[in-house]
């Protein structure tokens, strides 16, 4: 058996040119979604994500505006700027590229953004109403994943969710999202003993911790949907993810690969989470 291939570069296309009407049919009512970004520092890898987001928000039909702040920007600099776009009408969503130059608390900065324009999801007011059930933004990368499912018809009510990582952008706010749509849910994690014996379990196993070919095909269930947040780069620098990817999917009954799953459904969901925030009056 060779598995779906779960393609969320054509889903993340698909919702993006629906987030461009919602956005025509604001700004025709004078209310332009606007998402500013701000980036600190030279870090090459930031300076390509945050050029793909500003792009994806013009072909949008979005307002971005991009703020660009050398490394030595001070951390009494950078909250002055989130005060101001926090007080920005024409700004919907506010995000602050990571990862910051080490002298500045990346945590003090997160709290810093208005959870109203949080588009991220990472403020504690955010985590918190994810945790709560209450309205807000989730995460982009785990919001992606839950569109993946939705599309590829998996519902998680009543099926075993094992999530591998437990960080705060994907794993943790991955089970929460998982265990909200009705799944029983595991979180694994680079302590966990025998993580296979525990995957081998997963009826939706997503693989969330940065390590190339982690996830082999004697670790998943046949049939299963199998979720690859990783983006890792092999030994012959080629872009791959955390799962096995040729040998898992003759084992898994889906699977998204990497490039071209989980990843451009990130940006699309920084899109929604920025259309949410402009339509909410
Ligand atoms: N650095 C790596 N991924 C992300 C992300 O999704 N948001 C922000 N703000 N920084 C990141």
């Amino acid at each position: 058996m060779s598995a779906k291939i779960l393609d969320g570069a054509a889903l993340a296309a698909r919702l993006r040119g629906q987030y461009r009407l919602r956005a025509e049919a604001l700004a025709a009512r004078g209310r332009r979604p606007g998402l500013a970004v701000i980036i600190v520092g030279d870090n090459p890898a930031s300076r390509v994500y945050v050029r793909n987001k500003v792009r994806a928000c013009e072909e949008a039909g979005f307002a971005s505006r991009l703020i660009e702040l050398p490394a030595a920007t001070t951390q009494a600099d950078l909250l002055g700027r989130l005060d101001e776009l926090n007080a920005d009408p024409a700004v919907h969503g506010i995000l602050t590229q990571l990862p910051l130059p080490a002298h500045i608390d990346a945590n003090r900065v997160i709290e810093a953004i208005a959870p109203a324009k949080d588009v991220d999801g990472f403020h504690v007011a955010s985590a918190g109403a994810l945790m709560t059930g209450l309205p807000g933004f989730a995460p982009c990368t785990p919001a992606g994943v839950m569109e993946i499912l939705k599309d590829a018809g998996i519902d998680p009510a009543g099926l075993h969710a094992v999530v591998i990582g437990r960080s705060n952008i994907v794993g943790k706010p991955m089970a929460m999202l998982l265990l909200q749509a009705g799944a029983t849910v595991t979180i694994c994690h680079s302590r966990t003993p025998d993580l296979g014996a525990i995957t081998r379990q997963a009826d939706i196993l997503v693989a969330a911790v940065g390590r190339v070919k982690l996830v082999t095909a004697t670790m998943v269930k046949p049939g299963a949907c199998v979720i690859d947040v990783g983006m890792n780069r092999d030994a012959a620098g080629k872009l791959c993810g955390d799962v096995d990817f040729a040998a898992v999917r003759e084992v898994a009954g889906s699977i998204t690969p990497v490039p071209g799953g989980v990843g451009p459904m990130t940006i699309a969901m920084l899109l929604a989470n920025t259309l949410k925030a402009a339509e909410t009056p």
